[in-house]
């Protein structure tokens, strides 16, 4: 072999070693990472499809406030590996998105007419005092868009707060809000044309539409800020209405599986068309690092819709449109295997049924080392739990991956909560420590949410 060609193909190789982020499925309920290695902030958010790939908007977070830091927009051929393409609206300068404000639940979509991408979100205060939906526009789908301000109906602001957005075959669009209130939006998407729908259940936030064989299909969350629950739905064969109550869409109690809606991909094939509910599990304060989403196919009987199980990880046909579960083929080390070497205080014990290592102290850790390509973590969340930092490192003890893993939920779940991307095969170690924090805030009713003590309850490891 020349010269030339061995070092081309020790950069191909070295390429291939170098992909951060990979995966291989969807995996909901936790951190993807990006081509860099970066963790998905994409919250809120919605998906469109432009020639072969999929394009994800959504909030950009930091772990230390509320305030706007852009949306970002990152693409996908496969819906599991997603590489950041922009921050497609930074935080401006100053004005309504500048420092200290609020940006969220942005949505993009391409105006037939015009050809340009037209992103609405809400705006707001830090305290959510100011809200209205604003528009932004761009001729590049990955931006850099232009925001221009409140989008007007009858030359005035709509001031609501969560809001969605919907297409329809026609290359109609409409702006929802929360309410469940409908709004035709104008030729060029820049206006709202005409009050379609009045409100039709108080809350209904995380407005999320879609349609199916005629019908319409409208879900939306009750509110309780980050808080998850059981989100429910509408449907009617037509965006006026009347719609008709269709019950919540995930067993009662399962907090729509730990998400709150934010929209619903429609995955068209050959055989089959998935419908993609996307939601988010938010995880206030380290919205960055600990937030994840939610994505699983959604099932149907008549006009009923529903998630009954939840799938922890599953794959999408992208030629057929046909979603398959995914086996976890892994090697298993339930919580009290000698391979993990705890340190600081924590009680081998069983809550729920499920054998759980729970740690008692704020400063206890964990690390186990491994020979294989890829590690991931169970945990039982639960209502006193918080955050645990994880790593894994190489050899070499360069940390390849760090993030915050999230342990609470409000009700007991039995879950994997970590995977790392696929490693090239070699030997790790994953470190696991307590941090001391946990997800716990305040409404504007000062209504206190959120976990009430710091602790992690280990289920078992996985390794490939
Ligand atoms: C939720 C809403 C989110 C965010 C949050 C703030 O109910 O859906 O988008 O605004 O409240 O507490």
């Amino acid at each position: 072999m020349s010269i030339l060609w061995s070092m081309l193909l020790f950069q191909a190789l070295n390429l291939f070693a170098q992909q951060p982020g990979k995966t291989d499925a969807i995996y909901s309920g936790l951190s993807w990472y990006d081509q860099n290695g970066n963790v998905v902030s994409a919250h809120g958010g919605n998906i469109i499809k432009e020639g072969s790939r999929y394009y994800l908007f959504g909030e950009s977070h930091s772990d230390t406030s509320n305030a706007f830091e852009g949306f970002n927009c990152y693409s996908s051929q496969d819906l599991y590996n997603w590489k950041f393409e922009s921050v497609a609206l930074p935080k401006q300068l100053n004005g309504k998105l500048g420092p200290n404000r609020v940006g969220e639940r942005v949505k993009v979509m391409k105006n037939p007419s015009s050809g340009l991408f037209v992103m609405l979100m809400h705006v707001d205060t830090l305290g959510y005092k100011d809200q209205f939906v604003g528009y932004a526009t761009s001729k590049n789908i990955t931006g850099p868009y232009l925001f221009n301000g409140p989008l007007l109906f009858k030359g005035k602001a709509i001031k609501k707060w969560d809001m969605g957005t919907f297409q329809d075959d026609d290359g109609k669009g409409y702006l929802l809000t929360h309410g469940g209130i409908i709004y035709r939006l104008s030729d060029d998407y820049q206006s709202a044309s005409e009050l379609l729908n009045q409100n039709i259940s108080t809350g209904f936030e995380s407005p999320t539409l879609f349609k199916r064989s005629g019908i319409y299909y409208f879900i939306g969350s009750h509110l309780s800020s980050w808080e998850k629950n059981d989100n429910y739905y509408y449907t009617s064969s037509s965006l006026s209405g009347p719609w008709k109550f269709g019950g919540i869409l995930a067993p009662k109690g399962k907090l729509t599986w730990n998400s709150q809606s934010t929209f619903v991909l429609e995955i068209p094939g050959k055989s089959d068309t998935t419908y993609m509910f996307m939601g988010d599990r938010w995880s206030y304060p380290k919205q960055h690092s600990a937030a994840s989403y939610v994505w699983q196919p959604i099932s149907f009987a008549a006009d009923s819709i529903s998630i009954s199980t939840f799938l922890q990880a599953w794959k999408i046909n992208q030629v057929s449109g046909k979603a398959t579960v995914k086996a976890l083929d892994y090697q298993m080390l339930l919580s009290n295997n000698k391979l993990l070497k705890y340190a600081g205080r924590w009680v081998d014990t069983t809550i729920n049924e499920s054998p759980v290592m729970r740690s008692i102290d704020s400063k206890s850790s964990l690390s186990v080392e491994f020979i294989g390509t890829q590690i991931g973590i169970y945990g039982l969340t639960l209502p006193d739990n918080g955050y645990a930092r994880v790593s894994v490192s190489n050899k070499s003890g360069k940390i390849l991956v760090n993030t915050l893993v999230d342990f609470y939920s409000k009700t007991p779940a039995s879950q994997l909560i970590f995977l790392s991307p696929i490693l090239k095969k070699s030997s790790y170690k994953l470190r696991l420590e307590v941090t001391g924090e946990r997800p716990n805030w305040s409404d504007k009713k000062k209504t206190v949410y959120g976990s009430t003590a710091n602790n992690i309850s280990l289920s078992k490891i996985i390794i490939k």
